[in-house]
């Protein structure tokens, strides 16, 4: 969890330096005041990267030329100093004053997750999202899980480039060997995730949904078949399209629900539910391995969610003990829990305020 958070020039927020609550901050404040800004600026401290997929150039603050973010984390045995600069020139990481361990050493110093207003789009969107859902689970429960992947990534990437140069069928096998160790490797890491996760998937999806929910993870080729079998069969295909069509770049993660719960999920709302559930899970579950309290940051959790919804989304938070920051646009629409840290936004602008 982060305790001191300091931020300059990101977006609409010129400087801010705060303490934050260990269990519970509230960021009120009107639409456009900078509430999302600040949630983005905190996450891009844990992860170098906008949530919502913005370039650096439309992160700084207009009219000046970078952004500097700087955190203290705590846990139970040690507290670490991390910190982000970011200009035209890239991107420059600092974790107790070394740039060494680049974004996987602020993943691991400031471990978080996000419910934001498109949260939706784990449930509803492609996989490639609950991809990396299940890759953010597996890299803090399965040690050589980033290695892994990178490792894998670079295979792939040969493989497509000789693919895509039309090389003769032999060169392109001779990756095969790499692609198959690698992606094996990469999948079973995938599953042992899964495997951790998986109560903890269908606990918030009762929770939440009042339904049980299965998951089921599909590796990205055919099941009755092994890797370098649908390499082999796939050649003449990935050579006419120029990429490997079959590893565990194409898996996804399957959730399955009953009938009635298949025709509510056509509502944003219940696909936000989904959505939380598996990310309340997911955090749960790092959580788990790490022994230590993650940070959960809601940007505007009211959206798109009755009251009831709300209050059950609101409950699952609380008994996860981990650190919040949520975002509202009415200081007391979430009923933040006593002992709470209140902001109040105005024009990029945070002011603590007084709670009785
Ligand atoms: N790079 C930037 N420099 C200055 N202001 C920005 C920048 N990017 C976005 N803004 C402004 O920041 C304001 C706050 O946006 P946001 O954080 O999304 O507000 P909220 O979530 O409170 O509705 C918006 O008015 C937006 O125009
Ligand atoms: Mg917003």
């Amino acid at each position: 969890m982060i305790r001191r958070f300091k931020v300059s020039n990101f977006r609409c927020l010129e400087q801010a330096d705060l303490v934050l609550s260990p269990s519970f901050n509230l960021i009120y404040g009107a639409n456009a005041s900078g509430k999302t800004s600040f949630l983005e600026a905190l996450a891009y401290l844990g992860r170098g990267k906008s949530f919502r997929g913005a370039s650096t150039d439309n992160l700084v603050r207009h009219g000046q030329s970078e952004f500097v973010l700087f955190g203290e984390t705590v846990t139970e045995v040690r507290s670490q100093r991390i910190g982000v600069r970011n200009s035209r020139a890239g991107l420059e990481i600092r974790v107790d004053g070394s740039g060494e361990g680049g974004v996987a050493a602020l993943a691991e110093a400031l471990p978080l997750q996000v419910i934001d207003p498109e949260v939706h789009n784990l449930v509803a969107g492609g996989p490639e999202l609950r991809r990396r859902f299940l890759d953010w689970v597996a890299f803090h429960v399965e040690h050589d899980h980033l290695e892994t992947w990178r490792r894998f990534r670079r295979a792939l990437r040969q493989r497509n480039a000789a693919l895509k140069g039309r090389s003769a069928p032999a060169a392109i096998r001779s990756w095969n060997a790499e692609f198959v160790e690698l992606g094996e490797a990469l999948d079973a890491s995938r599953r042992r995730a899964l495997d951790a996760a998986i109560d903890s998937l269908a606990g918030f999806g009762r929770g939440l949904l009042g339904t049980e929910l299965g998951f089921e993870y599909q590796q990205g080729w055919s099941k009755d078949r092994s890797l370098a079998a649908s390499l082999e069969e796939g050649l003449e295909r990935d050579v006419q399209q120029g990429a490997t069509q079959h590893g565990p770049h194409r898996a996804d993660l399957r959730i399955r629900y009953d009938e009635r719960q298949a025709r509510r999920l056509v509502s944003r709302g219940q696909q936000k539910l989904l959505a939380s559930a598996m990310i309340l899970a997911a955090t749960e579950t790092a959580q788990t391995a790490l022994e230590r309290p993650l940070l959960l940051l809601l940007d505007d959790p009211a959206a798109e969610l009755d009251g009831e919804s709300l209050v059950r989304l609101l409950a699952a938070v609380g008994g996860l003990g981990c650190q919040v920051v949520a975002t509202s646009l009415e200081k007391d629409a979430l009923s933040p829990p006593l002992g709470a840290a209140v902001f109040h936004v105005e024009q990029g602008v945070l002011s603590p305020v007084e709670t009785g």
